[in-house]
């Protein structure tokens, strides 16, 4: 049984100014704006929603079915996610335009200027799910990441009419999205994930209540940063999990999407929604002790102890099992 990632797909394109934008800017002069600015870094890195919880998946000995559009520039990416064991066959590959790209100048003072070029993902909305679970045998879950939001959308309908189960992770794109958008992408959905933020935004966008949320969809997970994640059912009691003490954040980007692929894995292999978070902070550690969305490993042994350590050596003895035994390096 698969589970379908869809999300999008990019890379980061991260460079450093080793001087003050705002010294290069002269006042009065704004509307004839032409700069260029000497950078001393450049460092790129691959990312994207759909393809970093792919890649955690991957890690973990899952073949999840990346289901996303890419350009031409796709290849290294490609062997990249495959050789962490990402089935990239569903994939499209757009004959016009290149894979989406977040660039990004950061001077001394942290200020940053970037640009944000959505490109081949734009076309995700033309991917229809039913060839991809008929290729791979059947769906067990499909995870709509942020993407393009006409493809969340299609992609959340289809799910509906073909009743596959869904995981519903709006994230950033609910900083935008209206509140019907909103609405038709939770409802139905089996697994809800926001963090703390997105939670409120999505109950105020909606209109929907804490309730009338949980009633929507089957689980809730929230993550909470430091302070671990909640995990709600209607009728169930709230289950909440701790983060992985002694994180020593290096950059928090990508800590979500690490958390659902642990999250995600943990339930394919069988363990319950308690074990399954404990899990995913494990993972989100990992991510964010790192600079970069995919650039973390789960060295089993070292995984295992911390694990235990946070959780408890009872808890880490039922995911022991599960764990690759060498796992796909990064
Ligand atoms: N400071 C931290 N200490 C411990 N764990 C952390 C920390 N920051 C993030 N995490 C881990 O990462 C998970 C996701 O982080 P968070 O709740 O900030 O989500 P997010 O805002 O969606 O993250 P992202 O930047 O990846 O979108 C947390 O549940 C936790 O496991
Ligand atoms: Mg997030």
């Amino acid at each position: 049984m698969s589970v379908a990632v869809t999300g999008s797909i990019a890379t980061d394109h991260l460079m450093t100014f080793p001087g003050s934008f705002s010294e290069q800017f002269v006042e009065g002069q704004m509307e004839n704006v032409s700069l260029s600015f000497l950078v001393d870094d450049l460092v790129q890195h691959r990312g994207g929603a759909g393809a970093n919880m792919a890649y955690g998946m991957g890690l973990l000995g899952l073949t999840p079915v990346l289901v996303g559009s890419v350009g031409s520039d796709f290849d290294d990416y490609d062997a990249w996610l495959q050789r962490h064991g990402v089935d990239t066959k569903s994939v499209r590959w757009s004959d016009v335009k290149h894979t989406a790209r977040f660039t990004c100048t950061t001077d001394v003072g942290g200020k940053q200027i970037a640009s944000f070029y959505s490109g081949a993902m734009a076309e995700a909305s033309m991917i229809e799910l039913a060839p991809v679970a008929a290729r791979v045998g059947s769906l067990d879950l499909v995870i709509i990441g942020p993407n393009d939001p006409t493809a969340m959308v299609r992609h959340t309908e289809e799910c509906r009419e073909r009743g596959y189960r869904f995981m519903a992770d709006p994230s950033q794109q609910l900083a935008w999205a209206d509140g019907e958008m909103i609405r038709s992408l939770v409802d139905g959905a089996d697994l809800l994930f926001t963090n703390e933020y997105e939670a409120a935004l999505l109950k105020q966008k909606t209109g929907w209540t804490h309730e009338e949320v949980l009633g929507r969809v089957g689980t809730w997970v929230t993550t909470r940063a430091a302070n671990g994640v909640r995990v709600e059912q209607t009728g169930a009691e709230t289950i909440e999990v701790i983060a992985v003490p002694e994180t020593k954040p290096v950059e928090p980007t990508g800590g979500g999407d690490a958390l659902r692929a642990g999250f995600v894995a943990a339930r394919q292999w069988g363990l319950g929604l308690e074990r399954a978070t404990q899990v995913g902070s494990a993972v989100a550690t990992a991510a964010v002790e790192v600079v970069g969305t995919q650039e973390y490993d789960l060295p089993r042994e070292s995984f295992l102890e911390r694990f235990a350590l946070a959780f408890g050596a009872d808890a880490a003895d039922e995911v022991a099992p599960h764990l690759p035994q060498s796992p796909r390096s990064a």
